[in-house]
């Protein structure tokens, strides 16, 4: 694509190829993004809340989808090229290509930028487990896992998903720990490990601890918030530098009665994880739609509702830094190819923001709404 081309399409692409020195300050971003105030971002900078979404860099030739998010976003996330299952073909692999391309993309157009994710049990590179059985050689694989993204993209990232879905009370584990291979061959202080190997490779950087369900007002999602809170403290008490929990949001029980959303129940857990000191990110937002009608207007207004109303308790609470949604449009959302998650009717999933031409929709309206009338 041409530099002419994407000048008249409203963004900018890098100036000499895609890496760039240095990355987006969020004070830059926000700036930037006041300077639009009739976006997403603008509107969350209002609250000095960066506001953005996930992109995959498979998708950039897409001038069009370029353009809604750098005028909708201020901080914007690799979906899956930081993946280590996507990066690291090999053991002497360290394919940070297609990243630099989504992180050049934001650096050109003033976004902040958040790197996703160090460690993961489902992004694990199958050769990993096969060839690496020793706790050493675990030990040192993780460490190479996380200290080379870091060091790579070191200055350039407002934070780091540094460990992701770690708890699972369902496994019956200590401290209510996800069973995984890392936790297997190098024990529960992997997660501390992943900790301080980030810190020391990127200290600019925001550390984040990433987990998903904690959203509801039920038994089974009050366990897990309860297991996330105890291993925060054991973290904080082990002095690992830690400095913000992500809460995904995948709304995916939308539309379950006995698994309803409760703001009071929402702003508490805020509460809890701000009263140890941390700060929170919103990391991966969308509601995936497949227990909803089919109806499109019901559909899109459930999909709304939902969206305003954790947006509203989010935005009102002062120790929400960012907002990202998981992909801005549902043309690239990842539900379209998760069989899991499509619809038994076989219709398209509608759980974001834009609709596949990437018109806002009600949900875009209920979280512009959600963003002025928060308190705070
Ligand atoms: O890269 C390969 C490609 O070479 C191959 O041809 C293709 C065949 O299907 O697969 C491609 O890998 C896919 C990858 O996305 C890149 O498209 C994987 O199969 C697919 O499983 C993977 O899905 C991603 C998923 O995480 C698993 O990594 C989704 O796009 C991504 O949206 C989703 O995001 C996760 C967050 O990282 C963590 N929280 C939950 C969230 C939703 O599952």
């Amino acid at each position: 694509m041409c530099a002419a081309l994407a000048a008249g399409a409203g963004f900018a692409l890098p100036r000499s190829g895609w890496a760039d020195p240095a990355g987006i300050s969020v004070a830059e971003a926000l700036d930037a993004a006041r300077e639009r105030p009739n976006t997403l971002a603008g509107r969350a900078a209002r609250k000095n809340i960066l506001f953005g979404t996930s992109l995959n860099h498979w998708d950039m030739e897409d001038a069009a989808y370029l353009a809604v998010i750098a005028r909708e976003s201020s901080i914007l996330v690799p979906e899956n090229a930081l993946k280590a299952n996507q990066y690291r073909a090999s053991p002497d692999r360290f394919d940070f290509g297609p990243a630099d391309k989504v992180i050049a993309f934001a650096t050109e157009n003033k976004l902040a930028a958040r790197g996703h994710t160090l460690c993961w049990f489902n992004s694990i590179p199958p050769w990993v487990p096969k060839t690496i059985t020793s706790p050493e050689g675990a030990r040192q694989e993780l460490l190479a896992e996380v200290t080379e993204p870091c060091r790579h993209f070191a200055g350039r990232m407002q934070s780091w998903d540094v460990v992701n879905e770690v708890v699972r009370p369902d496994d019956g584990l200590p401290l209510g720990l996800r069973q995984s291979y890392w936790l297997d061959k190098v024990g529960p202080d992997y997660i501390d490990l992943a900790f301080f190997a980030a810190h020391e490779a990127d200290p600019s950087a925001l550390l984040t601890l990433n987990e998903m369900d904690v959203e509801y007002d039920h038994p089974y999602f009050e366990t897990k918030r309860v297991a996330v809170l105890a291993l925060l403290k054991r973290l904080i008490a082990n002095k690992v530098p830690i400095g913000a929990v992500g809460i995904q949001s995948h709304l995916q029980y939308v539309g379950l009665s006995k698994f309803p959303f409760t703001p009071s129940v929402f702003s508490r857990f805020l509460s809890d994880i701000a009263d140890l000191g941390l700060k929170i990110i919103i990391s991966e937002l969308d509601v995936p739609d497949r227990n909803l009608p089919g109806d499109v207007p019901e559909r899109d207004s459930i999909v709304a509702k939902s969206i305003g109303d954790l947006l509203f308790v989010a935005a009102s609470h002062p120790a929400v830094i960012a907002i990202v949604t998981w992909a801005i449009t549902d043309r690239y959302s990842w539900m379209q190819h998760d069989p899991i998650f499509h619809r038994k009717d076989g219709l398209a999933s509608r759980g974001t923001l834009l609709d596949e031409q990437m018109i806002p929709k009600t949900a875009y309206w209920a979280a512009i709404q959600a963003l002025d009338q928060a308190r705070r």
